[in-house]
This record gives structure tokens, sequence and C-alpha cells, in this order.
């Protein structure tokens, strides 16, 4: 992509027509705006009418029949798995694992590498702004295995401190998994100075991509990374599938943890051989025709082209950033707007975030989330319960952006007046 066309404008109102939901008028009477977009992306006509198209077309289950339409299903989800080879530059579409989302990724990894390995005096290395899903699979690991937990530290704006990158991965270290970007602080990480750390070391680098795959380009193999997760549903493509990406010789290591057909190779009574990628991670029927639109949904990204949403998001998040600055008490969670992707969580002095997203909702038809994002040791290390939090996609509109800021100004006025 050249420079001239990646700076070139979005034609957002071409991007909205294909998103039937966004010309929804709320039962209040206003148009949806949706900053919602970290929790699950809207999906696009093409992704709707591509399951229309296989449940009408050629439903059958995957790798096992030899009839006309197991031969069509087939075909398209080996599709579907190329384009995902595809859009993360793995070497091989057997390094492409459909899951049932993230957080089935991270409990696969949990299971059947770090309790394979990991051992009393091994280290794992997580950090305090990652989602439960990146969190929880490696503490229960942790505690199984008798392997110590180490939290990468953050700066006090909430990125992760690279001046402690080598005491904080040592030989010690067998596995680092880190949130590319924070689905709370927006921090985008540096995936590349910790890969490059981690190879040092000899350790597993996992990158939970949920929040970063959607919003711009990425490659596995630059920098060098093991394994990578994301879910469809964030990338506009349906909910029930994700990608486990794993580089071949890693995968090789990885022990299944769910058993059943498809996965094996032979099964006796004493005993069983598993299949060879990718079918060894993929027990018992998927959600096919959902990772076949995940393929389509991975199309739509690419026709816009992934460095333009992410220019655009940018563009989105910094004006909203400077807009929502300007409101007193209104306090941002993370770094500044140059370390930050398209997420902008905040509280504001004397006002409960529940208050807020309800007001906003209830008067505007704005969609923000609020609560702990499944992020609670982050919160409480901010000595925080919950926060606000508007995050953006390539439909979300300028209009949208000052929306949200005229929105909060004025529900935190009405909030504070109704206090006092
Ligand atoms: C950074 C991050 N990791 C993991 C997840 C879990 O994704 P899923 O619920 O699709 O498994 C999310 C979802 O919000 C996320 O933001």
């Amino acid at each position: 992509m050249t420079a001239s066309l990646v700076s070139e404008p979005l034609d957002i109102a071409s991007i909205r027509a294909d998103f039937p939901i966004l010309q929804k008028i709320l039962p209040e009477g206003q148009p949806l705006v949706y900053l919602d977009n970290a929790a699950t992306a809207q999906k696009p006509r093409a992704v709707i009418d591509k399951l229309v198209e296989v449940f009408e077309g050629y439903n059958a289950n995957a790798n096992r029949a030899a009839h006309t339409l197991a031969a069509m299903i087939d075909l398209e989800l080996d599709a579907a798995r190329s384009k995902v080879a595809a859009l993360l530059n793995a070497r091989s579409t057997d390094e492409v694992i459909f899951t049932p989302g993230t957080t089935a990724g991270l409990n696969m990894l949990a299971w059947g590498w770090a309790r394979k390995f990991l051992k009393p005096g091994d280290e794992l290395v997580i950090s305090l702004m990652e989602h439960h899903a990146n969190f929880v699979p490696w503490q229960q690991a942790a505690l199984a295995t008798g392997a110590t937990l180490k939290f990468f530290p953050l700066t006090p704006d909430g990125r992760l401190d690279l001046d402690r990158l080598s005491e904080t991965i040592t030989p010690q270290t067998r596995l680092v998994a880190l949130t590319a970007m924070s689905n709370v602080l927006g921090t985008i990480n540096p995936i590349a100075a910790i890969a490059a750390r981690v190879r040092e070391v000899g350790a597993v680098f996992v990158v939970d991509g949920a929040q970063s795959v959607p919003h711009g380009p990425v490659d596995v193999q630059n920098p060098d990374i093991d394994f990578l997760v994301f879910s469809a549903h964030k990338i506009y493509g349906p909910t029930g599938v994700g990608v486990l990406y794993g580089k071949e010789s890693r995968l090789r290591e990885l022990e299944p943890s769910i058993f059943g057909g498809n996965m094996i190779r032979s099964v006796r009574v004493d005993g069983s051989e598993w299949a060879d990628l990718p079918a060894r991670f993929e027990a018992g029927t998927p959600a096919i025709a959902e990772a076949i639109a995940l393929g389509t949904a991975i199309d739509y990204v690419q026709a816009i082209g992934l460095d333009r949403i992410a220019a655009h998001e940018r563009m989105l998040t910094e004006r909203a950033y400077a807009g929502l600055s300007e409101i007193d008490g209104l306090r941002i969670l993370g770094p500044a707007v140059a370390h930050r992707g398209a997420i902008l969580a905040f509280t504001v002095e004397g006002v409960h975030p529940r208050d807020l997203g309800e007001l906003l909702d209830q008067q505007r038809g704005i969609a923000i989330r609020v609560g702990h994002h499944c992020a609670m040791p982050l919160h409480e290390s901010l000595g925080l319960a919950s926060s606000a939090r508007a995050s953006f996609a390539v439909y979300n509109t300028r209009d949208e952006a000052d929306a949200l800021v005229n929105g909060v100004a004025r529900a935190v006025k009405s909030l504070r007046r109704k206090r006092s």
C-alpha cells in the first residue's frame, strides 16, 4: 500500500451502508452510535450473506464425507484457512487452527503447553493489563505446576516498562504471554522489542491479538512470535470462532487438550495417535459456517486496507481523546494518544460509570461499555472498580466521536446536578 493511498480518507458513508445494523433507529428514536467495538464489532452484509449462503447452499459437516456438499464445504473451509494464513503471514495453513475464540485458544496453550512443560522454578510472564482470558489460564497453570507467575512492570501511564525488560524476562522465563493492545488502556505494546528478548532467553512468546488484529496489519514472522490468538467477532466476523496461530515447530510440541473425532489418526482400545496439523487441534465439529464467514470478514478488511483502517481510527481516537480531556474531572486511563489504539477508557470524578453509560444510551443512543472490562487486576491496581470505555471501528465517524464528547460532557453535568 502506498503512502498516498493510506492517507486518502475512507468513504465512511459507503462503508456504513455495508452494515445493516448501523441503519437502525433505537426505540427512543435516535440513530445508533455504536462505540462498543472492543467488545464486539458489527457485521457487514457480506459476512451475514455468507452465513446464509453456507446454510442455504452447501451445509455439510467438514472433513468427513464423500458427497458433493461435503466437497464444497471443505473447499470453502480451506479457502478461509488460507485467508487467515495470508492475513497473518503464516508460513502455511497448517499453522492456522480454528478455535471457538481467543479465550479458547489461550486455554489450549495453558493446558497443552504450560502444563506440559512448566515446573517449579520456571517463570511465566504476563502483565497487569491483560484481559482475564490472558490472565486466569496462566495463573491456573502456574498454580498447578509450581511455576512462578511474574508481572511485567507498567509505567505510571500504563505502558510496559521496557527499561525493566531484561530483569523481567530472564533465563528462567519459559513463556511470555502479552496482549498486543490493551482492551482497557488502549496501549499498543512493543511486541518487536519483547520478541527479541524472548528469543534471547529461548522462551515461548504468546501474543493476545484480540484487540490488535482487527485494527492494523500483523505479521507473525516479523517480529517472530510463537503463538497468536484472536476472535472473529472483533474483526467484523461471526461469534463462536477464532484462530490460534502457532509456529509449526511449536504446534508440534503442543499437547491437544480437547479430544474426540477429527483430531485422531487412529484409536485403539489402549491408546490413540493424533492426526497431523491442523486437525490435531480441531476436535469435533468446528463452527464451519462461521469460520468460512471469517474468511469473508478478512476479505472485507483487506479490500479497505488495514493501514487505512488504522489511520482512520487514529484520527477518531485523537479527536475524542482531545475532546474528552477537556471535561472537568475526567481521567482517561492509559498513555498519550501516540501510544494507543482506538480504545478510550475513562472515569469521571463523582460520576458512576454505569450512570454515565445508561444516560448516554437512553438520551443519545450512544453505546459504550461500563464495568471492569474483564480486567479486574488492572482496575484494582488503578484504585478503581470500574470505568467507562468507548472504542472505535472503521465505520465510526468524526460526528460520532464528537457526539461521544458532547454526550459525556452533558451527561456529567446532569449527573452532577442531580447529586448536588
Ligand atoms: C485483549 C483481549 N483478550 C481476550 C479477549 C477475549 O476474547 P473472546 O471473548 O472473544 O474469547 C478479549 C475480549 O474482549 C480481549 O479484549
